[in-house]
């Protein structure tokens, strides 16, 4: 290793410790905006360490391409969607540029980094730029026959992000349209093109800017009338699921209710101006926790049940240089030294400050015998459950404990989480605590490998 991790301070562990941890075992994924507008952030590595050992979060979208960036996400299972800034795409268009774009800016770090969607441009309807908008979808159909080309188009999506700017009407939800012009000339080949490379519409629905005095309660998730749509004699009792709705009912009017939502951004800003009412730490922290809980519960909405959303928080850190009201530069959830700004229960209890063998700075290597990482005696059934859960989450390899795998047999919770406990700690970079799984896991010497199973070891 030849850089230091600074690492996040003791006050970090102390409050980790008291935190809780989310249920994993949904099929709610939670990612985070990582922004980069300001002068103050902590190094990428540091933050890929931090994500990946200290919170939940198993994916990012950047605004770009940053290769140090991709870079630190190397070999973390962390999922990572990239952007194409706006002004790129009509050059894009063309398929060499978009084989060059693809070779230069993707093949460097893939699949070390697990790049998993590329989104062209952002909000471009919004922008209400023709040339823009006219090329969007030929730049986007060109990247997704460079990546063909690549055999890259089974590993990462196109897609582009909207905002809810794209509809007319949004109440009640099912009378939502797409704008009139953009839907046929551009929001029904750009759908098409969605569900014939099987990749998700993505919206940017963001209660904090539609709410008023009066819906404040309605945005933040908390109990009040609801909204009654006629039509459908449905109550929507949140923004959000109204907000969905809406998208639902737009696409649905084109055909295509059967492509998949994806919330790209969504949060709500901890400060604001004097005279914002609903901005301040607690109701940042009380609109976020009530969103993961939503969007985690497996619940839907009432036209979509039972459906998950892949969900990006906006954002990661507060960006400092970001213009506009202050609220702006006040989303997001970490301050630049990585202690959060409030609780919305994504840290992960894994370290305590207490606990005597964590040091980040001195990692257990250099031996030359070989190391596994396996569960400890008297671990309860749950918490293995939940450490396959976290593994197989992340992206890492699990096939081997699926269901025809070399290592499917036995088909034991206890099995199969040893199994995961030791991919995750061989694809770490083996540190005592990449092992500690919340004290279930334990380093061992011997190998665990049985039959045609076999417990890698590096
Ligand atoms: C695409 O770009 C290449 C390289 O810049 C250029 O030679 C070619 O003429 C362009 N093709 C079209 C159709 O514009
Ligand atoms: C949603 O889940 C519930 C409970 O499992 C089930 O009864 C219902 O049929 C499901 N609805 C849809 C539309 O899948």
């Amino acid at each position: 290793m030849n850089y230091v991790l600074p690492f996040f301070s003791l006050s970090m562990f102390t409050i980790v410790g008291v935190l809780l941890i989310l249920s994993t075992g949904s099929e709610a994924s939670i990612g985070v905006n990582y922004g980069t507008l300001a002068n103050n952030l902590p190094p990428p590595q540091q933050v890929a360490e931090f994500l990946l050992h200290s919170t939940v979060i198993n994916r990012i979208r950047l605004f770009d391409t940053d290769p140090q960036i991709l870079q630190a996400f190397a070999n973390t299972g962390i999922a990572v969607t990239v952007t194409v800034p706006n002004d790129q795409i009509p050059h894009l268009t063309n398929l060499s540029s978009a084989k060059q774009w693809i070779s230069d800016h993707i093949q460097p770090h893939f699949p070390s980094t697990n790049i998993i969607r590329i989104l062209v441009g952002n909000e471009v309807i919004s922008t209400a730029d023709h040339l823009l908008i006219r090329t969007l979808i030929p730049a986007m159909q060109s990247l997704h026959t460079a990546l063909v080309s690549a055999s890259l188009h089974r590993r990462i999506q196109i897609s582009t992000p909207h905002s809810l700017g794209t509809l007319t009407n949004s109440t009640p939800p099912s009378s939502a349209k797409f704008r009139r012009g953009y839907d046929a000339q551009v929001l029904k080949p750009l759908l098409s093109f969605l569900r014939s490379t099987s990749s998700p519409f993505v919206v940017n629905p963001y209660p904090f800017f539609g709410y008023s005095i009066e819906t404040l309660d309605f945005a933040l998730f908390r109990p009040n009338p609801g909204l009654f749509d006629q039509h459908t004699k449905l109550l929507y009792t949140n923004m959000l699921d109204a907000q969905l709705d809406s998208v639902y009912s737009a696409m649905d009017k084109l055909g295509f209710s059967d492509v998949e939502i994806v919330i790209g951004e969504i949060g709500w800003p901890s400060e604001g101006d004097i005279d914002q009412i609903g901005v301040d730490v607690d109701t940042a922290a009380e609109f976020n926790k009530n969103l993961i809980a939503r969007v985690d519960s497996g619940t839907g909405t009432p036209l979509m049940p039972n459906r998950t959303f892949e969900t990006y928080i906006f954002a990661l850190f507060n960006e400092n240089l970001k213009s506009g009201p202050t609220s702006e530069r006040n989303f997001g959830i970490f301050r630049s030294d990585l202690t959060p700004i409030y609780d919305i229960g994504i840290l992960r209890p894994t370290f305590r400050s207490s606990d005597p063998v964590y040091n980040p700075r001195s990692p257990v290597r250099g031996s030359s015998s070989k190391r596994w990482c396996v569960t400890k005696a008297g671990a309860e059934t749950v918490a293995l459950q939940r450490n396959i859960d976290y593994v197989c989450g992340l992206g890492l390899d699990c096939r081997p404990i699926n269901e025809g795998g070399l290592c499917y047999l036995p088909n034991t919770v206890k099995a199969h989480s040893k199994y995961a406990m030791n991919l995750y700690y061989q694809t770490m970079e083996k540190h005592e605590f990449d092992c500690d799984f919340d004290n279930t896991g334990e380093i061992t010497t011997i190998d665990p490998s049985y039959g045609n199973c076999e417990y890698q070891a590096n």
